[in-house]
C-alpha cells in the first residue's frame, strides 16, 4: 500500500504564473489530480492586478463523495500502519515541502497578495515545520493502564476517528491546512480538505507533493464554494470529524450540521485581540511589537491581529505618533517583489468590507484615522486591492470598528489610566482568541495573563503559532485547540477502554 504516485515534475517551479496554470482545474483525489466531475471551474485572480491566473475545479457533492470514499478506503489500511511509521512518512513528505519552500511561497503570494518576503516565505517554512513536528509525534499515540488487580488488565488505546473533513480559509491557507492535516494523518486518519475559493493553488500543490510519499487516498483536496462544496463535506456520512477555520457565521452553520450527525468539531474563528501597553514597557520593542501584533504585513488579515490597542496615557501620544511613522516606512507594492512589506487585500468582497469600516471611522465625530504608508505608484498595480493601513484614535467603545472583526489593516488605539478599567475593557468583547501585554512589571504581566479572557496571552512579544503550544480561542473565537500534542490526541483520536478479566 505504500506505493507512491508520481503525478508531475519533481523540480520546484519558481515561476508562479506557470505553476498556477499547470495546477488549473484540478482537485487531488485518490492519489491523482482530477477535474471536477461536472467539468466546472472558477477563476483564481491575482489580487495585485485583478488578472485571472488560473481556473480552479468547482467541486460539488459528487466530487466530495468521491474524495471521501477514497479517503475512507485508504484509511482502513493506514490505521494499521504502526503510528511511528505513519509519523515517519509524514516527516519524509514534509521534506518535499522544504525543497519546495520557494516555489510554494511564490505561488501563495500570487494567489493571496501576501508579500513574499514578509509573509509568504514565512508561511511556507512554518508549513514544513508543522508537518515535521507532528511527524515526530507518532510514538506519543499511546494509552494508559489502570490497575484493578493482578488478574484484570484495564488499558486504554488511542484510535483514529476515520475520515476528517477540513475546511480552511484564505489568509494563511497552507499553514492552516497543515495544522489540521499533520495531526490528523499521524493519528491514523485520512483527510479531505476543502480549500478556500480565493486561495486554492498552493494548498493543492502541497497535497500533490506530499502524495509522492504518502499512500494514495489519504490526503485529498477539493476546491469549490462553501455551500455547494464545503457543506456536503461536513454532511457526508463517512466524515467522522470536522475541523474548520474561518468566520463565526460559517462556524455556526458547520457546528449545527455536525451536531445533526453527532460528530465532533474543532472551530478556529475570529478575534478582536487586545494589546495592552503600560508606560513602563520597553518603548522601542513595544512599538515594533505593535506593528507585528497588528499583522500589518498581512494587511491585518489575521484572527489574532491586535485590532484594539490600549496605551497608558503618559506615553499614548508618543506611541501613536511613532507607530504611524513606522507604518509609513513600510512599502506597499507587488507581493512578488522582495522590497515589498505589505501586499494586497484578498478579494473585492473583503476590500469593500474593509473600506466601509474605514469610511465609517472617518465619518465618526471626534475620531481621527491616520492613513499610513503610500499606495503603490506602479501603473501595473492600479487595479490591485491595496488599502493603506489606518490607525484610528478618538473612537467610542460602541463603534463597529471597536467591536467587530475588520480583518483588514485597521487598528483602533485608546489611552487608559487605570489597570482595572483597561482589563475590563479588554475583556469586553464577544471574542477571546489572543491578547498581548507589554510591561516591565512582572506582577502586572502575570495578573493580566491570568485575567485576560483569551486562549493565548503573550507578554512582551507576539509570535505566530508555535508548534507544540496549544492554540485556539474561547468565547466566540472557537472551540478546541490546535498545534500541540494534546490537540492531536484530543481532537483526532478517541480513547477506547479495553478491560480483560483473566481470573
Ligand atoms: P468563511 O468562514 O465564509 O469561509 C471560510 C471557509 O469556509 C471557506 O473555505 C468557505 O468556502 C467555507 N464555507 C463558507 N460557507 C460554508 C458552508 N455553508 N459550509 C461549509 N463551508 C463553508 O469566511 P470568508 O467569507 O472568507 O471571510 C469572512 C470573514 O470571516 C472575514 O472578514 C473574517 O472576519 C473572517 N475570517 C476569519 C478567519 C480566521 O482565521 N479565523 C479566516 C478567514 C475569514
Ligand atoms: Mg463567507
Amino acid at each position: 500500500m505504500l506505493d507512491a504516485p508520481q503525478p508531475t515534475s519533481t523540480e520546484p517551479c519558481l515561476d508562479p504564473f506557470a505553476l498556477a496554470k499547470a495546477l488549473s482545474g484540478k482537485h487531488f483525489i485518490g492519489g491523482k489530480l482530477v477535474p471536477a466531475l461536472s467539468g466546472a471551474t472558477f477563476a483564481v485572480v491575482n489580487p495585485a492586478t485583478g488578472e485571472e491566473v488560473a481556473r480552479a475545479a468547482e467541486g460539488d457533492a459528487r466530487d466530495v463523495d468521491a474524495a471521501v470514499k477514497n479517503a475512507a478506503e485508504a484509511q482502513k489500511a493506514w490505521a494499521k500502519v504502526p503510528a511511528r511509521k505513519r509519523g515517519a512518512l509524514v516527516y519524509q513528505a514534509a521534506g518535499l515541502i522544504r525543497t519546495h519552500v520557494e516555489e510554494l511561497s511564490r505561488l501563495v503570494a500570487l494567489e493571496t497578495g501576501k508579500a513574499l518576503r514578509t509573509e509568504s516565505r514565512v508561511e511556507a517554512n512554518n508549513v514544513a515545520d508543522i508537518f515535521e513536528f507532528f511527524g515526530g509525534l507518532g510514538g506519543e499515540l499511546k494509552g494508559e493502564s489502570v490497575p484493578f488487580g493482578p488478574e484484570v488488565l484495564n488499558i486504554t488505546v488511542r484510535e483514529p476517528l476515520g475520515v476528517v473533513g477540513a475546511i480552511i480559509p484564505w489568509n494563511i491557507p497552507m499553514m492552516l491546512m497543515a495544522l489540521k492535516a499533520a495531526p490528523a494523518l499521524v493519528a491514523g486518519n485520512a483527510i479531505v480538505v476543502k480549500s478556500a475559493e480565493e486561495a486554492p493553488l498552493a494548498v493543492l500543490r502541497i497535497v500533490e507533493l506530499m502524495n509522492r510519499v504518502l499512500p494514495p487516498g489519504l490526503f485529498n483536496i477539493v476546491s469549490g464554494q462553501g455551500p455547494s462544496c464545503g457543506a456536503p463535506l461536513v454532511e457526508h456520512p463517512l466524515v467522522k470529524k470536522v475541523t474548520f477555520t474561518g468566520s463565526v457565521e460559517t462556524g455556526k452553520i458547520i457546528s449545527k450540521a455536525a451536531a445533526e450527525k453527532l460528530i465532533p468539531v474543532t472551530l478556529e474563528l475570529g478575534g478582536k485581540s487586545p494589546m495592552i501597553v503600560f508606560a513602563d514597557c520597553d518603548f522601542e520593542k513595544t512599538v515594533a511589537g505593535a506593528l507585528t501584533s497588528m499583522r500589518f504585513t498581512r494587511q491585518g488579515q489575521s484572527c489574532t491581529a491586535a485590532s484594539r490597542i490600549f496605551v497608558e496615557r503618559p506615553i499614548f501620544d508618543k506611541f501613536v505618533a511613532e507607530m504611524g511613522k513606522r507604518v509609513d516606512a513600510m512599502v506597499m507594492g507587488d507581493p512578488l517583489d522582495e522590497k515589498t512589506d505589505i501586499g494586497t487585500i484578498i478579494s473585492p468582497g473583503q476590500f469593500s468590507k474593509v473600506k466601509a469600516f474605514i469610511e465609517e471611522g472617518k465619518a465618526t465625530a471626534g475620531a481621527t484615522g491616520r492613513a499610513c504608508s503610500a499606495m503603490p505608484a506602479d501603473a501595473a498595480l492600479k487595479k490591485g486591492l491595496f488599502i493603506q493601513p489606518h490607525i484610528f484614535t478618538g473612537l467610542t467603545k460602541d463603534s463597529r470598528l471597536v467591536r467587530e472583526e475588520i480583518f483588514g489593516p485597521v487598528t483602533v488605539v485608546f489611552p487608559f489610566d487605570d489597570a482595572d478599567a483597561v482589563l475590563a475593557e479588554a475583556n469586553d468583547s464577544e471574542y477571546g482568541l489572543a491578547a498581548t501585554v507589554w510591561t516591565s512589571n512582572l506582577k502586572t504581566a502575570l495578573r493580566f495573563a491570568h485575567e485576560l479572557e483569551a486562549g493565548l496571552v503573550q507578554v512582551n512579544q507576539n509570535l505566530v503559532v508555535q508548534p507544540n503550544l496549544s492554540y485556539g480561542g474561547v468565547k466566540a473565537s472557537g472551540l478546541g485547540k490546535e498545534a500541540s500534542l494534546e490537540s492531536m490526541l484530543e481532537h483526532f483520536t478517541h480513547k477506547k477502554t479495553i478491560m480483560v478479566n483473566m481470573a
